[in-house]
Order: structure tokens, then C-alpha cells, then sequence
């Protein structure tokens, strides 16, 4: 680990009964006082950023902060694209607000491989904004970071398979409200909790998604469930706002200008069909930003619900064969 000790140039062994008495020179703050999660609870864990520059974890991080943090690893081909894809669309709901006074942060749990220049390709690779650090450390102080957040769970973390915890933490330091979220929901929801309940709804609600634009209610069918958990964080379906371009292609229409076998076996096996050269599939991993859409792990059924959902919406939105 030899770029970390050069960045920060000593490991801090922090235990998790003893806290930090040695950063307490800083004076007690009110905030502090209000909620048992203060600086007493959270390591103040050296971490680097994509930047290569040195924060604490408290002090620069979350302190009196509305933050949503999880831990993600650039090598992961499944679960952490899709997680990353759902913050970043949270990310265009809430606009210039990150940064401001929302902050997102996503740190490496395979510190060993992600240097901070591998984050920050990463970044630009998802085309993550300002406001959202990525960073990476010490894997014995991030480990022991993930414990204190909830993160961590004994069992799963079987070597370097690293099958981790998928979840996403968000909180007010100040107010000393925290609640895991599942990355599988919806972003309006996500944005919604950590733009105004966490901020105790001072601000007033710059979504414009309100009653007069909700769509009539229909009862959602398998493939539009399986659709709207794994699907939407990556993709729209006519309804990308141009700002709100997700990482894959629109799929309005699909099911009719591909053929249906070659969607089968896309939707079943999209890295075979990469890794086979299909020049389809070639050409859209190039045209995406060489982004590998994940094998979500479908069975025929959820294959066919889907598609029989694609189709349907497709005729429901009447933009006929066109994308
Ligand atoms: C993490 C992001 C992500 C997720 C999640 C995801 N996709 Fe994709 N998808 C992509 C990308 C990126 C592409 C473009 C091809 C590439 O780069 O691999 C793509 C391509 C596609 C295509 C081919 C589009 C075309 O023009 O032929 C289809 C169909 C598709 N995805 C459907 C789905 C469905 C259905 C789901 C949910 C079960 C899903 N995707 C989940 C990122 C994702």
C-alpha cells in the first residue's frame, strides 16, 4: 500500500472502543451535544480523495453535514454500477445542491487496486458531477469505517469476491438522523429524503415532479416491477429528460428495431455476448462510454416479463419504431 503511506504518511490505529482523544482539541460543539453520533462515534478515518488530496473522515466529511455515503470497488462488474448509476441519477434530481449542502460519497472497499487516479477514471467514466468524492485509504481503517456505518457484514466478505453489503447510508451529522437505503429505490425518493426530510424540509421542494405530472395510475405489471428496481437506474424509456440522460440507450421502441433473439440473449448474458464479439453488442459498448451493462442475472421469465413490458409501454407512448 505503498501510494497510501506516501499521501498520508501515518496509519492511525483506531480501535473500536477507544475514540480518538487525540483529536479533541477541537472545542465541543452544540451540535455535538445534540446527537449521540458525534465525533464520540464515527472515526475520524484519513482517507484520499480521486484527487489525491487527504481529508478526515469526520472533520471534513460528514461534520454538520447532509450526506449520503457507500462503498463501491471500480473492479465490480455487478452491483456497484448499478448503485452508481442510482446516485448519480439522485445526484441530476437534486442539481447544484450537491455539493452545497448535500454531499455524496462513495469509498473503495479494495483500496489495494483503486488509486485515486483509478477513481477518478472511474468519475469520469460515469460522468459523476461535483459533490461526490470518491475515495480511497487504509483497508483495516475502511473496514472499520463500514462496521461503524452498518455497512460491513460478517460473512459475506469471502476473500476478494468482495460480494458486499448493497447499501447506501444517508444522514444529517447535525441532527443525528442516519437510515440505510436501498440503492434499488426510486431516485425521486432517495432525492426527496436527502433534499428535504434530512434538511428537516427547510428548503423548499425544487422537484418538479408533483400531482399535476404524475402519471395516471395503472397497476404495474411483473416486468414494469422488474423494470423500475433493475433496469431504471441505468436506462429511461421515453421518458429521459435530456439533462437526465441515463448511462445506457432510451429504450423506447427496442423491442422493435432489435431483433428478439438477440435481446434474449443480451438481457440473459450481456458480458458473453461482449466477450463472444457480437458486433452489436461491440458497437453499443463503444457508443456507451465502453460502460459494460452488468448481467443482471434474469431468468427466461423475468426476460420474457420484461420484454412483454418494453413492448407494452412502447404501444402505450405511441412513438411507433421511432428512438
Ligand atoms: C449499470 C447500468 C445498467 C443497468 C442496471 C442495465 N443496463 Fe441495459 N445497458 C447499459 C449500457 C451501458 C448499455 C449499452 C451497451 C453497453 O455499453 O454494454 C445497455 C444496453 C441495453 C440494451 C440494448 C439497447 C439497444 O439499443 O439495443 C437493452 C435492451 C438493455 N440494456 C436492457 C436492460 C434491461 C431490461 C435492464 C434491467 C434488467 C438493464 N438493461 C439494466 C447499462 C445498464
Amino acid at each position: 500500500m505503498g501510494w497510501f503511506r506516501r499521501v498520508t504518511g501515518t496509519h492511525l490505529l483506531l480501535s473500536l472502543v477507544v475514540c480518538l482523544p487525540f483529536w479533541s482539541h477541537q472545542p465541543p460543539q452544540d451540535v455535538e451535544a445534540a446527537t449521540p453520533w458525534g465525533q464520540d462515534y464515527f472515526p475520524n478515518t484519513p482517507l484520499v480523495t480521486q484527487d489525491g488530496q487527504s481529508v478526515r473522515f469526520f472533520d471534513d466529511l460528514i461534520k454538520d453535514k447532509v450526506v449520503a455515503i457507500n462503498f463501491i470497488f471500480t473492479g465490480c462488474s455487478d452491483s456497484c454500477p448499478v448503485e452508481t448509476a442510482r446516485l448519480r441519477q439522485v445526484q441530476k434530481i437534486l442539481g447544484d445542491r450537491v455539493g452545497r449542502d448535500i454531499f455524496l460519497y462513495s469509498i473503495s472497499i479494495d483500496p489495494y487496486n483503486d488509486t485515486p487516479a483509478t477513481l477518478k477514471r472511474y468519475a469520469e467514466k460515469f460522468g459523476l458531477g461535483p459533490g461526490w468524492t470518491l475515495l480511497t485509504g487504509e483497508a483495516d481503517d475502511i473496514e472499520q469505517l463500514r462496521r461503524r456505518l452498518g455497512l460491513f457484514i460478517e460473512g459475506l466478505e469471502n476473500g476478494r469476491s468482495k460480494d458486499h453489503n448493497l447499501s447506501l447510508i444517508i444522514g444529517n451529522q447535525a441532527t443525528g438522523r442516519w437510515m440505510k437505503a436501498s440503492p434499488f429505490e426510486s431516485p425521486y425518493i432517495l432525492a426527496d429524503r436527502l433534499g428535504n426530510s434530512l434538511h428537516n424540509w427547510k428548503n423548499p421542494s425544487q422537484l418538479s415532479n408533483d400531482y399535476a405530472h404524475a402519471p395516471p395510475v395503472r397497476p404495474p405489471s411483473t416486468g414494469e416491477q422488474i423494470y423500475r428496481t433493475r433496469c431504471s437506474s441505468c436506462h429511461s424509456l421515453g421518458d429521459g429528460l435530456p439533462e437526465q440522460r441515463g448511462i445506457g440507450p432510451d429504450l423506447l421502441g427496442v423491442t422493435r428495431q432489435r431483433d428478439a433473439r438477440w435481446l434474449v440473449n443480451w438481457l440473459k448474458a450481456p458480458e458473453q455476448m461482449l466477450a463472444n464479439k457480437d458486433p452489436l453488442a461491440m458497437l453499443l459498448y463503444e457508443q456507451y462510454n465502453r460502460l459494460a451493462m452488468p448481467n443482471m442475472r434474469l431468468g427466461d421469465t423475468e426476460v420474457a416479463a420484461l420484454l412483454t413490458y418494453l413492448e407494452e409501454e412502447t404501444q402505450r407512448i405511441q412513438t411507433p419504431a421511432q428512438r
